[in-house]
This record gives C-alpha cells, sequence and structure tokens, in this order.
C-alpha cells in the first residue's frame, strides 16, 4: 500500500488565507494527502501568498529559493503559488522561478487538485463565474471551537493604495442558505464560535429567499443556530455600517461587543486623495451610533501613515482622532506603493518620515491598549476555551472584547464558556482566574 501523500502549506497575510488555505487542505485532502508541518517531509509545498503590503513578492521569492535545494534533490516535488501574489504577479513567477509547477490565484482554488495531477507548468488566475466554495470539499480539519467563515470576497471601493479589488476582484456575496448550512455543519463539530470572514464584510449582499440579505440580517439568521454562541465579522468599510447591523449589535446578544473597522488616517485631505469617501466627521458619527446601540463595544482600526502628501498636520489629525475614539487595539502601517494602484504614481513621503510618524502613532495605540488591558483588571469576563496554556493548570481563550485570556482552571475544557475574574494585565493578554 502507498502512504499518503503529505501537504505542506505556508499561509502569509490575512485571515482569508488562513480560511483558503484550510479548504485548499481539505481540496487536497480528497486527493489522499494529509498536512504535515515538516516541509522536508512534503510531496507538495503550497506557499499561500499575501500582496497587501510591502515585500510580499521579495519574502516569496525568498521562500522559493529556500525550497530549491529540496526540489532539486526531489524533482517530482509538486511547488505551488496561490493566493494574492499568485494573482497579481501569475505566469511572471514561473518566468522567474521555473521550480514552481502550480500558480493558483485565490478565486480558482477549487481547480487545485486537477492543476496538481496535470503534468508540466500550470497557471490558473481566471475569475470564473461558479463559486469555489461549492466545488471545495466540506470542511473537516477543524481545530478547536473557533472557526472563520467566508461570507464575501472582492472590494468594490478602489481605496487609492490598495490592491484588493486588482487581485480579489469585484464584490462577491455567498448566497444565505450555504452560510447557514455551513454553520451549522460547523456547530455539529464542536464550533461555538464563528467570524465571517470577507475583504468588505459589511457589504454582504448575499441572496436568501426573498432577495438580497443584508449583513445584519444573516447576523440574525445565525444568531438562530442553535449550540453557536458567538458571532464575529471582519473587516467593515464605516460607509457600509447601516441601521440594521448597528441594531443588531444592540440587541443580538451572540454578537461579540468588538469591531475592526480600520479609518487608514484622521486627515480629512488625506482620506480624500485616499478615495476613502468618508471623512473623520463621518467616523465619528458612525462610532457614535455604534456605541449608543452598544456602549461597552471595543473598536480596533487599521492605519496607514506616510500615504503620499501626508504632512506634519495631516498626522497630527490622526493622532487626534485615536485620542479621540480610543482603541482596543490597532494596527497601523507605513504607507507602500503597490503597483497598478492610483496612489503608487505619486511621490511617496521620504522614508525617515514615515518611520517616525509609524513609532509615534504606534506609542500612542500601544498606550491605549495597556490602559484598555489595565482597565479590565478585576472585572468578571467570559472566556471561550480555545485550547490549553502551556502551563499546567492554565486554559487559553478570548473574551467577548477580543483579549486574549490565560486562565488560572485546572479542569477547564477546549470549547466551554468560561466565567473568569481578571488579575492582571499582561503584554498583549490578560490573566485570570476561574469563577465558575
Ligand atoms: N500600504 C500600507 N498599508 C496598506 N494596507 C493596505 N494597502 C496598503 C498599502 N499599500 C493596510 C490597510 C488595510 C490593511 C489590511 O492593510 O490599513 O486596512
Ligand atoms: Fe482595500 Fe479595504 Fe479599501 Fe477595499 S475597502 S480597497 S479592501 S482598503
Amino acid at each position: 500500500m502507498s502512504e499518503a501523500k503529505k501537504l505542506f502549506i505556508k499561509t502569509y497575510g490575512c485571515q482569508m488565507n488562513v480560511y483558503d488555505s484550510e479548504r485548499m487542505a481539505e481540496a487536497m485532502g480528497a486527493e489522499g494527502y494529509t498536512l504535515t508541518d515538516v516541509v522536508e517531509d512534503a510531496d507538495m509545498v503550497l506557499l499561500n501568498t499575501c500582496h497587501i503590503r510591502e515585500k510580499a513578492s521579495e519574502k516569496l521569492f525568498s521562500d522559493l529559493g529556500r525550497l530549491r535545494p529540496l526540489k532539486d534533490a526531489r524533482p517530482d516535488l509538486k511547488i505551488g503559488v496561490a493566493g494574492c501574489v499568485a494573482q497579481a504577479e501569475g505566469a511572471e513567477i514561473q518566468r522567474r522561478m521555473p521550480l514552481v509547477d502550480i500558480v493558483v490565484g485565490p478565486q480558482a482554488y477549487h481547480r487545485l487538485p486537477a492543476l496538481a495531477r496535470a503534468t508540466g507548468p500550470q497557471v490558473d488566475t481566471d475569475f470564473p463565474a461558479e463559486d469555489k466554495f461549492d466545488h471545495l470539499p466540506e470542511r473537516k480539519a477543524l481545530r478547536g471551537p473557533t472557526a472563520f467563515l467566508t461570507v464575501q470576497e472582492g472590494c468594490d471601493k478602489f481605496c487609492a493604495f490598495c490592491v484588493v479589488p486588482y487581485t480579489r476582484g469585484a464584490e462577491v456575496s455567498r448566497p444565505v442558505e450555504r452560510i447557514l448550512r455551513e454553520t451549522r455543519d460547523l456547530v455539529a463539530r464542536g464550533v461555538r464560535e464563528v467570524t465571517l470572514l470577507g475583504q468588505n464584510v459589511n457589504g454582504y449582499h448575499g441572496a436568501g429567499a426573498d432577495g438580497d440579505w443584508t449583513l445584519g440580517r444573516l447576523i440574525r439568521a445565525l444568531a438562530e443556530v442553535e449550540g453557536l454562541e458567538r458571532i464575529r465579522y471582519t473587516t467593515s468599510h464605516p460607509n457600509d455600517m447601516d441601521d440594521d447591523l448597528i441594531a443588531a449589535h444592540g440587541d443580538v446578544p451572540q454578537l461579540m461587543p468588538y469591531l475592526h473597522l480600520p479609518v487608514q488616517s484622521g486627515s480629512d485631505r488625506i482620506l480624500k486623495a485616499m478615495n476613502r469617501k468618508h471623512t473623520r466627521d463621518d467616523y465619528f458619527r458612525v462610532i457614535d451610533r455604534i456605541r449608543a446601540a452598544r456602549p461597552d463595544i471595543l473598536f480596533s482600526s487599521d492605519f496607514i501613515v506616510g500615504f503620499p502628501g501626508e504632512t506634519e498636520e495631516d498626522f497630527d489629525d490622526t493622532l487626534d482622532l485615536v485620542r479621540r475614539v480610543g482603541f482596543g487595539q490597532s494596527y497601523s502601517f507605513k504607507y507602500s506603493a503597490r503597483p497598478g494602484t492610483p496612489a503608487a504614481e505619486k511621490t511617496p513621503v521620504p522614508a525617515e518620515v514615515a518611520d517616525s510618524r509609524l513609532q509615534r502613532l504606534q506609542a500612542l495605540i500601544l498606550e491605549q491598549q495597556r490602559a484598555g488591558q489595565e482597565a479590565m483588571v478585576g472585572r468578571e469576563v467570559t472566556v471561550l476555551y480555545e485550547k490549553p496554556g502551556r502551563q499546567p493548570g492554565q486554559m487559553v481563550g478570548k473574551s467577548d472584547h477580543l483579549h486574549a485570556v490565560h486562565v488560572a482552571d485546572a479542569t477547564g475544557r477546549v470549547g466551554e464558556l468560561a466565567r473568569v475574574r481578571v488579575t492582571a494585565s499582561l503584554a498583549n493578554s490578560l490573566s485570570a482566574v476561574r469563577i465558575s
């Protein structure tokens, strides 16, 4: 009997890539591949790439360079490149790196098994009409009580800095019934929390029995699924926070009080240049409306510093916005020109200037994060246990507000929702003891 073939996957970038990697692992599972963490043991290596920020393709090419000795020793080793770099650079990857057997874009993953069976170089970066998820096998390889679930892909917003509309394509929403089915199936297999994924998830407009549904309506239907305790969604655009979705934050108990709502900049001038189609006041207003529905909600955001034309004054507006909103957590990035995007034509801000702004912004973000965590000390919170901790008698999981929490609990079980009291704030997590 021949041994099962082994697949090694490296995932770069966002949560959607994590989800896609799982689905590709399932698809290859049906072909007799099992996953391995040891690249030397693999019969197939798949690099699931990200193109959103700097150095993505350089990282890919250096990883591919490191695979060369393996490929030289075992020419039958299959090497595949998936994800947004595959989409953006297509056949160019194989021209530069002939060791790559397969290049597959994010919308063509259901064709991966066929590409892997074929001989000779294969490139598939089409945007096919069919839904790739209909052609991927059911999810089996679940790890733990939380799962990502892609409900929407692509983006029509065309922010001036962003490659997503080009690499992931136009907005497409999965039909309601498929999402409900996948959710019920996940819950039947022990999942208690789902995070709905989409590049512009609150722009969701999937087909339901009576026309298109909004994300708010989808969330209300998911809340009816017995056994599903928690619902989250990411990533959202401020302009697509409609009344019903905001109301859901107030009246759907399963919808967790944490929202990632990227603003990118606090300067109206830069927001305009970024083609964000909202002002800083629009952002403040939407934050106020959500807080009115769910007063204890925590917000996180993404920021870009050093966007072409950003002055010190513009940057001060960003710091001011951060102070006024008060974020639980945030991600900040130095602008990097993405080929093919409108902003890439503009003169960049000098690197030292961008570096200094990034440092100042990150210091403020960290200060807010620390203060937010400190404020949790002494409070009782609910934690969904995801796995045992490193220390004996310890469980780790997330609070409703998405804080990572280490809980002293010798008898806790993965998948349990535990009431705990927070005892200390650590660098990126909280410590707690179980109380019931
Ligand atoms: N340069 C820097 N950061 C970027 N992002 C997207 N494109 C760029 C770019 N060209 C950031 C945005 C986005 C996050 C996922 O990545 O802040 O919200
Ligand atoms: Fe990119 Fe988000 Fe803007 Fe869409 S809304 S173009 S994904 S930054």
